[in-house]
């Protein structure tokens, strides 16, 4: 069962991770009262530092997070550097950190209101939550994970790939229950983790005590941003056909000039996908009101697409422009973003600290 909170979010209700192991249906709040604790966080997210963000990671990860700020939702977000870790060297990982903290900020993430942490700065509760975690969950059905078969089908082989590739969804399932998020916001591409999630939390109270709160999946829709050349999804591993939110003028008007688009009168998955892209950027209600008109008219038939490149090439430019701007200037004063990454840190910690020690009492530790 789905409702829709707004246009780009989806909460799945009651999301379940196996029919045979779905919770007795019970009402939210009669489900609140079941557990010895109760959530603790709005909503989680996490993200992996992986460099520079592109119009298509804008508008699916960071946009969905500022808009539920506005809806005075008080999100929680942390970077996933032990994550990161997975595939990429330690240190490289921290060299992204202080950088995605600066782009989130900068893209309207108000640390006032959405507490950003260092998944790093919680390690030891991180780690120690994952182990205790892992005895709940067979080597066999961490292998069935869908998102581990198609890297051991695609990319990677059990021989080479190394075993915290396993553990990657128990230290995701160890990053939620810690916070008890009651929403946690995930891309499609997260959903088997989250089942993961689930199956700990509800094997985790069936053995020791009804703990944990279920949380709830926040999917965010996947946009479909397409390559501007026509390789399927944008991403950073086809750069050519991505809109990095660090590109100068100039590359953003060549890319665009390039850009397919889709004959007159007709419509694609291409040009919709660059429709997206300009109202999702676009500062001004007018702005928007102009992006209609074209589309329009290239729809009754008019020559149109090269004002519409226009357009689109103005409002990605004046908003990459605003980007790096703020975020030069956040950068400038890297106390800023210690701070804000301290006083998540803070909050993160006290969170851990108090869900692990109810974890130790009850695994009759203490
Ligand atoms: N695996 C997530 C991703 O790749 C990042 C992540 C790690 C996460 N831990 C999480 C997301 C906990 C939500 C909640 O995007």
């Amino acid at each position: 069962m789905t409702h829709s909170l707004d246009k780009n979010i989806k909460i799945k209700k009651d999301y379940t991770c196996h029919s045979s192991l779905s919770l007795l249906k019970k009402t939210q709040t009669q489900r609140k009262k079941m557990f010895t604790m109760q959530y603790k966080v709005e909503l989680l997210t996490g993200i992996r530092p992986t460099g520079d963000l592109t119009v298509a990671n804008y508008l699916g990860a960071v946009a969905p997070i500022v808009e539920l700020q506005a809806q005075g939702v008080s999100p929680v977000v942390f970077v996933a550097d032990l994550h990161a870790i997975t595939d990429k060297e330690p240190s490289a990982v921290r060299q992204h950190v202080h950088g995605i903290v600066a782009d989130y900020i900068a893209l309207g993430v108000d640390p006032q209101k959405t507490k950003i942490y260092l998944q790093s700065k919680i390690a030891g509760e991180v780690t120690t939550f994952t182990t205790f975690l892992a005895r709940l969950v067979s080597v066999a059905e961490l292998l069935r994970v869908p998102t581990l078969k198609d890297k051991l089908k695609n990319n990677a082989r059990p021989e080479t790939a190394n075993a915290l590739l396993l553990l990657y969804p128990v230290m995701m399932a160890a990053d939620i229950l810690l916070n008890r998020a009651e929403k946690v916001a995930v891309g499609k591409d997260q959903l088997p983790h989250m089942e993961v999630t689930c199956l700990l939390a509800r094997r985790f109270n069936k053995r020791y005590g009804e703990l944990f709160p279920i949380p709830q999946v926040l999917q965010v829709k996947s946009l479909r941003i397409l390559s501007l050349r026509g390789e399927g999804k944008m991403s950073k591993t086809n750069p050519g056909g991505a809109i990095f939110l660090t590109d100068d003028a100039k590359t953003i008007a060549d890319k665009i000039k390039t850009a397919e688009t889709a004959f007159q009168g007709v419509m694609n998955e291409r040009l919709e996908s660059l429709i997206l892209i300009a109202k999702g950027l676009a500062k001004t209600e007018s702005e928007r009101d102009e992006v209609d008109a074209i589309i329009e008219a290239h729809k009754s038939g008019k020559p149109v697409m090269g004002q519409f490149k226009k357009m689109l090439t103005r409002i990605v430019q004046n908003f990459t422009e605003e980007f790096q701007a703020k975020r030069a200037k956040i950068m400038q004063d890297p106390s800023c973003i210690s701070s804000v990454l301290e006083e998540g840190a803070r909050v993160a910690r006290e969170n851990a600290i108090e869900t692990l020690g109810e974890v130790r009492r009850v695994l009759g530790l203490s």
